[in-house]
């Protein structure tokens, strides 16, 4: 295991959080999504897709309508960042066999970085309407809609500590054969992105997803471009929050963040008021971020629960109740899940955010 360990350091003796976290999640032999199906109860953790369809039928109602209000085009491609395990894909194109303008317009791309999980989206999806795509500026006509669950809190962030002034970024490193963090003084250039989102008004730590932008960089030209927006659903806050938010997770547990390595997932919470900030700040609006729980209901997924609800059994209506439960009751993910969508500035749609 150290030995893998030392190959991720190579020769560098440091690396800043965020090049580390890219190595033990992504990298091609020792990453972990390259080498662990992470998703249900055998797995580390379950997303909202694969808790139930219900979920993913509120996002096809929301696309649909989407469609509708973008004057139903011909073609409109749906971008998918971050499939997982493919069950929203596989979900989505079943809801939309009960919308054939939209089917038959539609054009679906999975957007993934683990080979791993490619390979198993390729084994469940079996659709024409369906690409994997590795270079989201190849999408070059017809609106766009990208959808992310949990892919923003997936994305590598870099960590600052702001004491009295001074500023200093975490790097990882290896101590006596184990990964270690320290704090080294910040770049001047690295700095100034702090200060132009206003988040060294307060002593603490400081995350800032630089991945995460350079990535969504090429979303919102495509959304200036070619007409369409991005919905994202993840969870966060949208207080200020200068605190460490790194976490690591193992068979449904935490798990420290240095053991385990390359075994476990390891995320961040999203700070919605920092991406609000980023999309405004690259031509684009965000009216509000709201939580899962008010999205959910908006498009009302109780009435959808209530009329399905009717032709099942007892132990079926249950189960199926249990599953809605956990995704709006504030005390599960209703809260703590939140929804950010982003279009362009003479965009009208929005559908569930008023
Ligand atoms: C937490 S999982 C969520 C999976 C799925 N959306 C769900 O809700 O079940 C994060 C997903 O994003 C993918 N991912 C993370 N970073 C990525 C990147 N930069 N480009 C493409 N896919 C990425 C992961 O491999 C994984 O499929």
């Amino acid at each position: 295991m150290m030995k893998k360990i030392d190959k991720i350091f190579d020769k560098s003796k440091s690396m800043s959080l965020d090049l580390y976290l890219e190595k033990v999640l992504y990298d091609k032999n020792f990453g972990y999504y390259q080498k662990k199906n992470p998703f249900g109860i055998k797995g580390d953790y379950v997303t909202a897709p694969n808790i139930s369809r219900v979920f993913c039928e509120m996002i096809a109602v929301w696309l649909v309508s989407f469609w509708e209000n973008l004057k139903k085009p011909k073609n409109i491609n749906f971008v998918e960042l971050g499939p997982g395990n493919g069950d929203f894909c596989l979900a989505l194109l079943t809801s939309l066999k009960n919308f054939p303008e939209v089917s038959s317009a539609i054009n679906i791309f999975l957007y993934e970085k683990s080979d791993k999980l490619r390979k198993i989206q390729k084994k469940r999806i079996f659709s024409k309407k369906v690409k994997w795509i590795n270079d989201l500026k190849k999408i070059k006509k017809n609106p766009v809609v990208f959808f992310g669950n949990e892919f923003l809190d997936a994305l590598p962030i870099k960590q600052f500590r702001k004491i009295n002034n001074h500023i200093y970024e975490k790097y990882a490193c290896l101590k006596k054969n184990k990964v270690d963090f320290v704090f080294k003084k910040a770049l001047k250039k690295q700095i100034n992105k702090l200060k132009n989102y206003q988040l060294l008004k307060r002593d603490g730590i400081i995350e800032y997803p630089e991945y995460g932008f350079k990535e969504l960089n090429i979303v919102c030209n495509k959304i200036k471009k070619l007409n369409g927006g991005a919905l994202f659903i993840d969870y966060g806050y949208k207080t200020e929050n200068n605190i460490d938010t790194l976490q690591s997770i193992m068979n449904h547990r935490f798990n420290n963040i240095k053991k385990n390595i390359g075994n476990a997932d390891i995320t961040s919470l999203v700070n919605f008021n920092l991406y609000r900030k980023y999309f405004n700040t690259n031509g684009l609006i965000v009216e509000d971020v709201i939580n899962q729980s008010q999205f959910l209901q908006k498009m009302g997924i109780i009435e959808r629960v209530e009329i399905a609800s009717n032709k099942m059994g007892h132990k079926e209506k249950l189960d199926l109740y249990s599953r809605i439960q956990r995704l709006i009751d504030p005390s599960m993910m209703g809260r703590n899940f939140k929804v950010i969508f982003t279009k362009n500035k003479n965009c009208n749609f929005s559908l569930a955010f008023k």
